[in-house]
């Protein structure tokens, strides 16, 4: 059986380019510039090895200096046009779900579902994000402040304090996920989050692992993930939706999102707005989409702040002046992240420097001019952050580390800061993201000073940055009363 889906899946790597040289033969004077090069393999390892050595930019930039703006090229199976700048990425972030989809390979929805957020488009896609977006927009999550820096104090107490040397990658994984349980799920610590935990993990390596489903892949550990995480999943809407009958108080609706998006009715008032196969696929995607993203951010935060001293000075008085404005551990509120202007500044930066997420992809529902050339219907259409955001013609010096960039009074041009994306499919977890981050940077600076084990610990792309050690630091607690 295994090796029948290995042979089919052969035959698809083979068969879907030929299908394609044959389809856009018709086009073949108005297609952009480049070359489509190898069948099947095209440019995919040439790309693949600059995510590794975090060359994304550069490889996009020679290929623009080539071809110009708009070019083609094979990539990851598929016929690619490639687009850059900020009426490109308006174009493609904006444009209508009849012209390009979001539609994700098979081998991904059948780990994340087909209902998935990323997979819809137009009215359910509209109705699904309207769902997500009223539990995770700023007036609802603005109550949840004390809950998120309660998860990050008892993370610091049970992983950094006592402790010489960390690894902050793997940690802060642990942290977002927590979070996540928490504050979404409604799952209180226990055995049930640390069940749930590397079933999530394989889930993630999963998405992003070749898809052959051998025993023993990452892709099938993903899948068998999957299906022993369903029922877990199942079983927890269950209880709330009982939950939710037996209290019956408006107030109840907004305790996490998984309660929120049970009591959200159809128009008619007959059934839930979303079935229980939706909220289980979306819960899904909001953990893979929400886990890695901030944890990166804060990873790479945690390694700016060992290296900038400057940078670092700034942040601590920022913060400090909030812990001197309140009691020995008050937890902190939404007003204390309002001042945190110069954190969140650096936060930004840091995502321009290294976005979290540096590809978007989209795949062309018809025949499209742009301009002045066609991609044709079903190739693949994607656009880099990392090359936006190292635009010298839109960011002065994009090389340099310049938090102080958004203090002026001409912000970025629209589509030109990409890091949560823009337009209709902007990232919704956005404000959560912020919220993390924040919390996370004020108890770590009040509470320990590090340093890097190793200076020049590097990176790979795979594709979300990962540390080669988990980036070790050696940690000293700042207070020690923390620690009793
Ligand atoms: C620093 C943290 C984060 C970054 C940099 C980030 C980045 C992004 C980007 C670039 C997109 C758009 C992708 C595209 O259009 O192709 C996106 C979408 C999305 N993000 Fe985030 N994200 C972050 C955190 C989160 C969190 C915490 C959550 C969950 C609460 C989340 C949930 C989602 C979802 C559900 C989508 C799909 C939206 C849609 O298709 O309408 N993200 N994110």
């Amino acid at each position: 059986m295994e090796f029948m889906m290995f042979i089919t899946l052969l035959l698809l790597l083979f068969l879907v380019p030929i299908f394609f040289l044959f389809r856009y033969k018709k086009h073949s004077d108005r297609l952009p510039p480049g070359s489509l090069g190898l069948p099947v393999i095209g440019q995919s390892l040439g790309l693949l090895k600059a995510l590794k050595a975090d060359r994304v930019d550069k490889w996009f930039q020679e290929r623009i200096t080539n071809h110009g703006p708009v070019w083609k090229a094979n990539l990851f199976g598929y016929p690619t046009v490639v687009l850059h700048g900020p009426a490109a990425n308006k174009f493609i972030y904006t444009c209508d779900g009849s012209l390009l989809t979001n539609t994700q390979p098979p081998s991904i929805s059948r780990i994340l579902g087909s209902k998935n957020i990323i997979e819809l488009s137009g009215n359910d896609h509209k109705r699904v994000r309207g769902a997500l977006v009223s539990f995770l927009k700023l007036e609802v999550l603005k109550q949840y402040v004390g809950k998120v820096d309660e998860e990050v104090q008892h993370h610091l107490l049970t992983h950094w304090h006592g402790k010489h040397e960390v690894q902050v990658q793997p940690l802060i994984k642990i942290l977002t996920f927590n979070i996540i349980c928490s504050l979404l799920f409604g799952i209180e610590r226990g055995p049930k989050r640390e069940k749930m935990l590397p079933l999530f993990q394989d889930m993630i390596e999963g998405v992003l692992s070749i898809p052959i489903n051998l025993p023993f892949t990452q892709y099938s550990r993903g899948l068998v993930a999957r299906k022993k995480l369903v029922p877990m999943l199942l079983h927890l809407i269950h209880e709330k939706r009982e939950a939710l009958q037996d209290q019956n108080q408006p107030s109840d609706r907004h305790k996490d999102l998984i309660t929120l998006l049970l009591s959200i009715r159809d128009d008619d008032d007959s059934s839930t707005m979303m079935s229980e196969e939706e909220i289980i696929d979306n819960i899904i995607v909001v953990m893979i989409a929400g886990y890695d993203t901030t944890s990166v951010l804060l990873t790479f935060l945690v390694r700016l702040l060992a290296n900038d001293r400057s940078i670092y000075s700034t942040i601590v008085r920022e913060q400090k002046e909030i812990t001197s404005s309140k009691a020995f551990k008050e937890a902190l509120t939404w007003e204390d992240l309002t001042k945190m202007k110069f954190t969140w500044r650096v936060a930004t930066e840091m995502m321009r420097i290294n976005p979290p997420v540096t590809l978007s992809f989209r795949r062309a529902k018809q025949d499209i001019e742009y301009g002045g050339f066609i991609i044709p219907k079903g190739w693949q259409v994607l656009l880099s952050a990392s090359m936006t955001h190292m635009d010298d013609s839109i960011f002065q010096n994009p090389t340099m580390f310049d938090p102080t960039r958004y203090e002026k009074h001409t912000p970025p041009p629209p589509f030109s800061y990409v890091a949560f994306g823009a337009g209709p499919r902007m990232c919704p977890g956005i404000e959560l993201a912020k919220m993390e981050t924040l919390v996370m940077m004020h108890r770590l600076v009040t509470s320990f000073t590090w340093e890097l084990l190793k200076k020049d610990e590097s990176f790979i792309r795979v594709p979300m940055p990962e540390f080669d050690q988990g980036l070790l630091v050696q940690v000293k607690p700042l207070n020690k009363t923390m620690e009793a």
